[in-house]
């Protein structure tokens, strides 16, 4: 399976953080936001992985990620010209994805929670039409929300409704079929005049395919795309890697423990960054596998 980051957007909703910056460079305690998602990609087991982003973003996250060879990844980079909504990007992939199931996930989600790694592996390994991620909410109506029969099955998905059915967000995390992009391409820009990925999901709910995995209690989902947002993003990710004293999408980590990369590759990026916590916890885990 292949992955996409969409990274898009215009960051306005963080100005004046965005104003010299691409969102998904932000701070989100101590590493870039666009590394959360990134992660979840990772611990799926995905490795060809296309990051979609504005003209203006785009040179700056390449700056960081490169190739992705150092994680033992392969990124590819393409722009989205304005923000057409979140299925532009099967469009904008089509070739990329070159007619297999793909996975999308949004530049600004954080997924985190214990049992997340197999849970990926078998959602991967299973995907029949799409496969969703609901997570409960206090703001559905800020969300497209997916409401379930008594046996958990999807019955209707609406995209931020007024008079929410459910509190059951459908968040930013997709897997698909190789018939998304197909999909993508019968859709209509909405009210808001954006390709609604609420509307590719709910194809796929007409058919019979769509499938809703929740994520309860115990779980955090998180969005960073305001101020207070993002904020709380950094200080629950501060709050869980000082008490745990493990980090939670630490890439290099990702990589040598998944064996995308060697042990002397890690410590070799450790030691460049030996003057962080970040590179230090890293010579450690480099060190742990010696
Ligand atoms: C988008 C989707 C929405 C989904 C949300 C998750 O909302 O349209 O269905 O629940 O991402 O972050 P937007 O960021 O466009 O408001």
């Amino acid at each position: 399976m292949k992955g996409i980051v969409l990274a898009g957007g215009n960051g306005t909703r963080l100005h004046p953080l965005t104003l010299g910056t691409s969102k998904q460079l932000l701070p989100v305690y101590n590493k870039p936001l666009i590394y959360y998602p990134i992660s979840i990609l990772m611990l799926a087991g995905i490795r060809d992985i296309l990051v979609i982003s504005s003209p203006s973003s785009l040179p700056m996250i390449r700056g960081l990620l490169s190739d992705g060879s150092q994680l033992g990844l392969n990124f590819s980079y393409r722009v989205q010209p304005t923000p057409r909504g979140i299925a532009d990007a099967f469009l904008i992939g089509s070739d990329f994805i070159d007619g297999g199931p793909s996975a999308l996930i949004l530049g600004d989600n954080v997924f985190h929670g214990a049992g997340f790694p197999r849970l990926l592996r078998e959602s991967v390994a299973n995907v029949d039409g799409c496969t969703l991620f609901g997570y409960p909410v206090s703001d559905p109506e800020r969300y497209g929300i997916g409401e379930t029969d008594e046996l958990g099955n999807l019955v209707s998905i609406e995209e931020k409704p007024l008079r929410p059915r459910s509190n059951n967000a459908i968040t930013g995390l997709y897997m698909y079929d190789s018939e998304v992009v197909e999909i993508a391409r019968s859709v209509t820009p909405s009210e808001r005049g954006e390709l609604e990925i609420t509307d590719v999901n709910r194809a796929y709910l007409k058919q019979g395919r769509a499938k809703l995995v929740r994520l309860g209690r115990g779980f955090t989902w998180l969005d960073s795309g305001t101020h207070d947002s993002l904020l709380a993003a950094g200080q629950y990710v501060q709050v869980i890697e000082q008490r745990q004293g493990e980090r939670v999408a630490c890439l290099e980590e990702i990589a040598v423990r998944m064996g995308y990369i060697s042990q002397e590759s890690c410590a070799r990026m450790a030691a460049e960054m030996r003057g962080s916590a970040y590179g230090r916890y890293l010579m450690e885990v480099a060190e742990s596998l010696n």
